[in-house]
This record gives structure tokens, C-alpha cells and sequence, in this order.
């Protein structure tokens, strides 16, 4: 499949590396200066460097682009893309609010094209197994979730304002909320905390009531929070290895006494270059079969956690 790149940063980078490495052909590139633009399809072979997401959009030899910009900017670009006939991947938050969210996906179904948030977690072999597992009843019912995403890295060098950076919540909380709704689904309750520096959240936490079941979720920019996660249920739990969201690693803890307590199965997935390959693939395959979305990180499943995105921050600040 031949590809467009919006925007140069880090994450472009290294998914352009992973599209290379899974056979994707990068058409051109789009960046907002044309020395980082001509940089980055230097170092990636792409022949065309421009500053007009106009023109790139324009190609016919592009089939499908990945928006790798911050958030704040993904529900014009990806309108933009879609007008212009294009399959579209793009970053995590796919938008700033689930009415955006909403309104993409329409408009994707309505063009007829393919539309996703790049949500690699979904597509890590660490996380296929888990979800399959958790799935097949092994845990029993599911009866809490605990993640947390908490560095002092906020903003990222750079960005010298918080709302330079972005909503931490949306930028990092979004994967613990997201394994929460993974294995509990949408939350009948929030109760959620959040500190607002200058109007933006650099740090929050949330509870999910599911009645009986609970998510306890944390995210920061300001401070370590633990950045591993767990899911427990009736028969025993797994525990996910930092960097949870990205991770290779996983305890489960079940099946007979010795394995809860005493030795719990290691189970490890080798990573795949940068780790957006397995993505990558299944994006392919989704728009080579004619599909609008991918059933494992649809557009309900996304526009969910879109809406417990918005409910947690309007929860904070109550
Ligand atoms: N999946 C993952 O593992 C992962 C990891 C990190 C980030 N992300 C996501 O990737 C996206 C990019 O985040 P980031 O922090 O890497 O962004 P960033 O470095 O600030 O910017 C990435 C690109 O967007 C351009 N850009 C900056 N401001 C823009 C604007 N107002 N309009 C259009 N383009 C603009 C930058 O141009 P300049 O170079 O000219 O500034 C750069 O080319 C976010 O959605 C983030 O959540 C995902």
C-alpha cells in the first residue's frame, strides 16, 4: 500500500521505519517546514518532501495517510484527508472530544474510506494473548483493572508550555482508560481528579464504577506513577510489565495454587521493530479487503473512550 506522512516528529520516524520494514511503500511526506520535511524523507528514501498537505492529499499515488501530529490538529487534518478520498491512520487521541471523534467516523463511512486511531496496543502479540485469554474465561468474570502512565516528562523538550504539550489525559491516560475498556467496557460511574495548569490536565486520576467491577486509572506528567497494569478476576489476575502499554511481558496468575501465588507463567512476545508493525499489517490487509474499520479498534470502541475521556475531565473539574 503506498503511503503519505503527516508530520515529522519522533513518532513518524519510527512508524516510517516499522512501514518500511512490513513492505509499505512512503509516497511522500508532509512536514511544516521543508528542511524537516526534506530531513525526514532523506533519512526514510521518500520522494517527495512538501509543506502543502494540500498536494500530498491531491496524489494519486498516495492511498492511504498516517497523521502523526498533536492532537489539537487531528480532526482538521484527518477531515482534510478524507475529503481528498484517502484511507486514513492516525495518531492517538484521534480527536479532541467524542462528537469529533463522532463526526470523523461519519464522514470516513459516508466517503467510503477507511479510518482508525492508531491504537498499537490493541495489535501487540502481548495483548492478542491476553485479550484472547481474558475472553476464553480463564481469569472468570472480570472484576477490576488497575493502570497507571506517570513520568515527569511533560511537556516534552520543545514544548515549553503545558498546552504545547497537551492534555496528559489524552496523551497518556488514554492507554490506561483504554485497557479499562478493553476488559470491564464503558463505565457506569466516574469519579476522577485532575491537575490544570495554565487550562490543560499534566496529571489525574479516575475510578470506573461498574457496579460490582472497578478500574482504578492514574496518568501524570508531573511525577512516576508505576507504569505496569492488572486485570483481575474471579480465578486469579495478570499482571502487565512496564511499560505496560508497549510491553513484552505479562504474569498470569492462575490455574492452580502453586501458579497463583508461587510461580506465576511468564508469557513473552519478542517486539518487532519499533513495535507498530503488527498494526501496520492489519491496517494493510483492513483497506486491501475494502474494510471502513478494524473490528479490534473500531469507531464505537473508539468513540467510547473518546466519551469517558470527555466524562473524566469534566468530572475533574466539578
Ligand atoms: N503511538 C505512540 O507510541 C505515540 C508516541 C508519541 C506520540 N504519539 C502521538 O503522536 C502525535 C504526535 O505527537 P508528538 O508529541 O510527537 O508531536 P510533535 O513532536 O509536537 O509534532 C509532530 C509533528 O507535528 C508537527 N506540528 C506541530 N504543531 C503543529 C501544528 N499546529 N499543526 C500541524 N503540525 C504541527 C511538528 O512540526 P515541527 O517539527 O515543525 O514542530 C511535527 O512534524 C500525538 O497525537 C501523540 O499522542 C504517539
Amino acid at each position: 500500500m503506498r503511503w503519505g506522512i503527516i508530520g515529522t516528529g519522533d513518532i513518524s520516524d519510527r512508524v516510517a521505519a516499522d512501514l518500511i520494514a512490513t513492505g509499505g511503500e512512503i509516497r511522500a511526506v508532509w512536514g511544516r517546514t521543508l528542511p524537516r520535511a526534506d530531513a525526514f524523507a532523506s533519512r526514510h528514501d521518500i520522494a517527495v518532501a512538501t509543506t502543502s498537505r494540500e498536494s500530498l492529499f491531491e496524489r494519486a499515488d498516495v492511498d492511504i495517510v498516517y497523521v502523526a501530529t498533536p492532537a489539537h490538529t487531528h480532526a482538521e487534518i484527518v477531515r482534510e484527508a478524507l475529503d481528498a478520498g484517502k484511507h486514513v491512520l492516525v495518531e492517538k487521541p484521534i480527536a479532541t472530544s467524542a462528537s469529533d471523534a463522532h463526526e470523523l467516523f461519519a464522514r470516513a463511512h459516508a466517503a467510503g474510506r477507511f479510518l482508525m486511531e492508531a491504537m498499537w496496543m490493541r495489535f501487540n502479540p502481548l495483548y492478542v494473548e491476553m485479550i484472547d485469554r481474558v475472553a476464553s474465561g480463564e481469569l472468570g468474570g472480570i472484576s477490576s483493572v488497575r493502570a497507571s502512565f506517570g513520568t515527569p516528562f511533560h511537556p516534552r523538550p520543545g514544548k515549553t508550555r503545558p498546552q504545547d504539550g497537551g492534555s496528559i489525559l489524552r496523551d497518556r491516560g488514554i492507554y490506561p482508560v483504554t485497557l479499562a475498556h478493553w476488559f470491564l467496557g464503558a463505565p457506569s460511574d466516574v469519579h476522577a481528579h485532575a491537575a490544570i495548569v495554565d487550562g490543560v490536565d499534566v496529571d489525574g486520576r479516575a475510578e470506573f464504577d461498574y457496579g460490582e467491577a472497578f478500574a482504578h486509572l492514574a496518568w501524570s506528567g508531573t511525577r512516576f506513577l508505576d507504569l505496569s497494569a492488572a486485570v483481575s478476576g474471579e480465578r486469579g489476575w495478570i499482571t502487565l510489565e512496564p511499560m505496560f502499554w508497549a510491553g513484552t511481558r505479562a504474569r498470569v496468575h492462575a490455574g492452580s495454587a502453586e501458579r497463583i501465588f508461587a510461580d506465576p507463567e511468564l508469557v513473552q512476545h519478542r517486539r518487532e521493530g519499533n513495535g507498530y508493525g503488527p498494526m501496520l499489517r492489519a491496517v494493510t490487509t483492513a483497506v486491501q479487503d475494502g474494510a471502513l474499520e478494524h473490528p479490534w479498534h473500531n469507531a464505537a470502541a473508539t468513540i467510547s473512550i473518546a466519551r469517558s475521556l470527555d466524562w473524566i475531565l469534566t468530572a475533574s473539574r466539578r
